[in-house]
């Protein structure tokens, strides 16, 4: 009998162990295909669009002096509320916002739903702060999301975790009852975006960072310190940011997410003209840039010669990222006509050039002071900016080049060496923009390393 127990013993304990080592490898299996490869295959499109719209409109732009006005100017609260009586912008659909961004070749836009201010641009339950209790009665943000959609263009928002009118951000210690009033807005709302509008592809989060809480400072007595970098924030107070993170990707497993919230990020973002940074194939990223002077509106900014925005864009893109161009509307929604006009070059642009710039990926040639290059398949596009002389010179490839075609026109011609590449455009033919060279390869550029 008591050999018998044993037998059945040993039987189960061999049996729990192969369960147990079944359902680890199978935990192990699930894992390791689930998280990795979901995180890629929704960023493929994103990837692929390579340049955004950036849109700042809000009650910032009755005053037009920028976004921050009501900080910068220290405008009382409830004044500043008083702008919503004047938000009315009549004659405007967002419809003239997503043409303007197909038009200038852009695949995807980013609507300010809410910023530093408190505005929401859409219904938020009983919430008076919006555009919806406004003199507009209007559903900006669910107005915008149609027209994008229509448009075939990919729909993002921003939204700022941080809110000026709660002393909380300011005080998240002393002011807890406030931070944590902020904190359910913060909840909330982004509840409410990514429920009440159908597919929202992009969630750019600003201002949510736990470091930047109080401005990135700590008070001592009665002063304001500037954190030094490497030093966190010790207080009390926290945004519960992994709620936020579990409810978005439940409502929305396919939103990308910025790095700007302390939450796992699809993309990193960087940010102005003097951000370009590094190459990068590793950490999706992108430069957003406004094309003239502000993020929100301001009067007579007049944008960059047409020649920065197409030598921006194949840096960027050089480099692996994406650009994300922000235009800020006047009270009435209605872009600048001066930059309307350049918006419709960078397209016209994109038009005829595109195919080195979408669904390409930065390199392999490392970018430099004569440029940057791109490829896909079997093409590497090499941009050059600015020639260094009679020829560029490149380092060698571990592939054949089959041949060489400008596609700027002109007749370009290489050769190829075990030591370098040396590619070569008659100075009649070159582009002062941009002189794109496409070279044909016997095999796939993906697998060359970046080289510099
Ligand atoms: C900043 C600013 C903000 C702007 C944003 C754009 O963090 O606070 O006004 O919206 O950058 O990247």
């Amino acid at each position: 009998m008591n050999e018998y127990f044993k037998r059945l013993n040993a039987q189960a304990a061999c049996f729990r162990l192969f369960c147990l080592s079944f359902l680890a490898v199978w935990v192990w299996v699930g894992s390791a295909t689930a998280a990795a490869p979901n995180a890629d295959a929704r960023m493929q499109w994103w990837r692929e669009a390579k340049f955004g719209m950036f849109i700042h409109f809000g009650l910032y732009a009755i005053p037009g002096r920028g976004e921050w006005v009501q900080w910068n100017e220290q405008i009382p609260v409830n004044e500043y509320a008083k702008l919503a009586d004047q938000f009315n912008p009549t004659n405007f659909t967002p419809d003239s916002w997503a043409e303007l961004a197909r038009a200038a070749g852009m695949k995807y836009m980013v609507l300010t739903a809410r910023h530093h201010d408190g505005f929401a641009l859409f219904q938020d339950g009983t919430n008076t702060f919006t555009s919806v209790a406004s003199a507009a009665h209007r559903d900006i943000v669910g107005e915008y999301v149609q027209a994008v959609r229509q448009a075939g263009l990919r729909v993002g928002l921003y939204y700022s975790p941080l809110d000026w009118r709660f002393p909380g951000y300011i005080m998240p210690d002393l002011q807890r009852q406030s931070a944590e009033a902020m904190r359910d807005q913060y909840h909330r709302q982004v509840e409410e975006l990514l429920s009440n509008y159908g597919k929202i592809d992009v969630l750019w989060f600003d201002g949510g960072e736990t470091d930047w809480l109080n401005f990135s400072g700590d008070w001592k007595g009665a002063e304001w310190q500037k954190r030094p970098k490497g030093r966190h924030y010790q207080g009390g107070f926290s945004w519960q940011h992994d709620q936020v993170y579990a409810t978005l990707r439940r409502l929305q497993p396919d939103i990308v997410i910025n790095g700007r919230a302390d939450m796992p990020e699809d993309f990193r973002s960087r940010e102005g003209y003097g951000a370009l940074g590094e190459f990068d194939n590793q950490q999706p990223w992108e430069l957003c840039v406004p094309i003239a002077g502000a993020w929100g509106y301001q009067p007579n900014l007049k944008p960059k010669p047409l020649k920065d925005y197409i030598q921006l864009l194949a840096k960027v893109a050089g480099r692996d990222g994406n650009l994300l161009m922000n235009v800020g509307p006047d009270r009435n929604g209605r872009v600048d006509a001066s930059q309307v006009e350049r918006l419709h070059e960078i397209g016209a642009w994109l038009n005829k050039y595109g195919e080195s710039i979408y669904a390409t990926r930065g390199g392999p040639f490392l970018p430099g002071d004569w440029g940057a290059s791109t490829h896909r398949g079997k093409t590497i596009y090499v941009h050059i900016l600015k020639w260094p002389g009679e020829q560029l010179l490149l380092p060698a490839i571990p592939v054949k080049i089959l041949g060489a075609k400008a596609i700027t026109g002109g007749d370009a011609s290489f050769s190829q060496t075990s030591n370098q590449v040396v590619i070569s455009l008659p100075a009649s033919a070159r582009d002062d923009l941009d002189s794109i060279v496409a070279l044909d390869l016997d095999s796939t550029a993906d697998a060359i390393q970046p080289l510099k």
